[in-house]
């Protein structure tokens, strides 16, 4: 089938490598590749550190068993090596009352078979690199992960040209519809047509799409010095360790498409930072970047597969998590015509009720 992905963030582009690797012939229409949020992520994967409850934990879950596949397919079609673990997250908490919330969930999870180990106040100071700073206790969320999604979305773009797959540089401005179908997609330098179109347009889907999907700032820190074993996850500041150096996220902020790194926006997070590890006082500070998580009134995403088109947008706060659960869930769709029960529940309808 020919196919037509608008869209290349990491959700575009894995559902561009799966459909190419199936033996699609795949082209992707961006505006710009560099842009998508996903070159901004943190790349951690937790569910349970985020306080996922219901079908947006299953979902979760699904997407987090996909990993590893997703990434050694990546890999050796990209020829390139990801940075990946899967050695837990370990959600840290301030303050006895806040460790006494997140111990009902973690006991909830761990009643579902998640691992979890709980680390109280006295021993968490026993630990490195816990022996000063304000943290209270802590929770090993044993199955959560992290991914280096700069890594990934080059292994993406590679694996996409090394499958064939063609990316056209246009903004579109206009789907053509008739009778439930999308006829083609305009854009400012050409008109696309195709056999199935799948719109992955994330932050950006508002105006094309006409979806309630809007950007939530996120301002993140890069920075270099300390070596950590797994990231460490807070309500005040999360950081995560890559092969060479460490990200300090995030800030969420309502601010539309401002893509300004602020003071304000540094000082929040490295006073985060700080507090959980006094010894990041001494790092090198690498810079900063700024992306906009693509969100939605319940921040949930949303799904609507049509005759001959599939959109899959709105992954808030969870992109790279839902990676490989989108991709296969559009992959089914295209192949089999099959519907994954999650495209139902996250339907785009569900905004158009009442
Ligand atoms: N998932 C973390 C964030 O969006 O900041």
């Amino acid at each position: 089938m020919n196919i037509l992905i608008i869209g290349s963030g990491a959700i575009g582009l894995s559902t561009a490598f799966e459909l190419a690797l199936a033996g699609h012939s795949v082209r992707v229409v961006t505006r710009n590749y560099e842009e998508g949020t996903s070159w901004v992520a943190g790349g951690m994967l937790a569910p349970f550190s985020e306080g996922l409850t219901g079908d947006l934990l299953s979902f979760s879950v699904e997407s987090l068993n996909l990993y590893p596949d997703f990434i050694s397919r990546l890999e050796d079609v990209a020829r390139m090596k990801i940075y990946f673990s899967r050695n837990g997250i370990l959600r840290i908490t301030m303050d006895e009352e806040e460790h006494r919330e997140v111990g009902r969930l973690a006991r909830e999870y761990a009643r579902g078979g998640v691992g979890v180990e709980e680390i109280d106040s006295q021993e968490l100071r026993k630990r490195k690199p816990f022996l000063s700073g304000e943290p209270f206790g802590a929770f090993l969320f044993k199955e959560e992960g992290n991914v280096d999604a700069e890594k990934l979305m080059d292994a993406l773009l590679l694996g996409c040209e090394n499958l064939g797959v063609k990316i056209h540089i246009d903004e579109i401005t206009e789907i053509e519809k008739k009778n439930g179908r999308v006829e083609s997609i305009k854009g400012y330098r050409d008109t696309y047509r195709a056999d199935f179109y799948v719109f992955t347009t994330g932050a950006w889907s508002k105006s094309l799409l006409k979806l309630p999907v809007f950007p939530v700032k996120g301002q993140i820190l890069k920075v270099k010095g300390i070596e950590l074993e797994r990231v460490l996850y807070s309500k005040i500041a999360y950081i995560i360790p890559k092969e060479n150096y460490l990200l300090i996220g995030a800030t969420s902020e309502d601010a539309g498409f401002d893509s300004r790194a602020t003071l304000g926006g540094v000082r929040t997070l490295t006073e985060g930072a700080l507090r959980l590890l006094p010894s990041l006082g001494d790092v090198e500070f690498l810079g900063v970047k700024v992306g906009f998580r693509p969100g939605t009134p319940d921040e949930a995403p949303i799904f609507e597969a049509g005759e001959n088109y599939f959109i899959c947008v709105g992954h808030y706060r969870n992109g790279i998590l839902w990676t490989p659960v989108s991709a296969h869930t559009i992959l089914s769709y295209v192949e089999k015509g099959e519907l994954s029960p999650y495209v139902k529940k996250f339907s785009a309808q569900r905004f158009l009720v009442g």
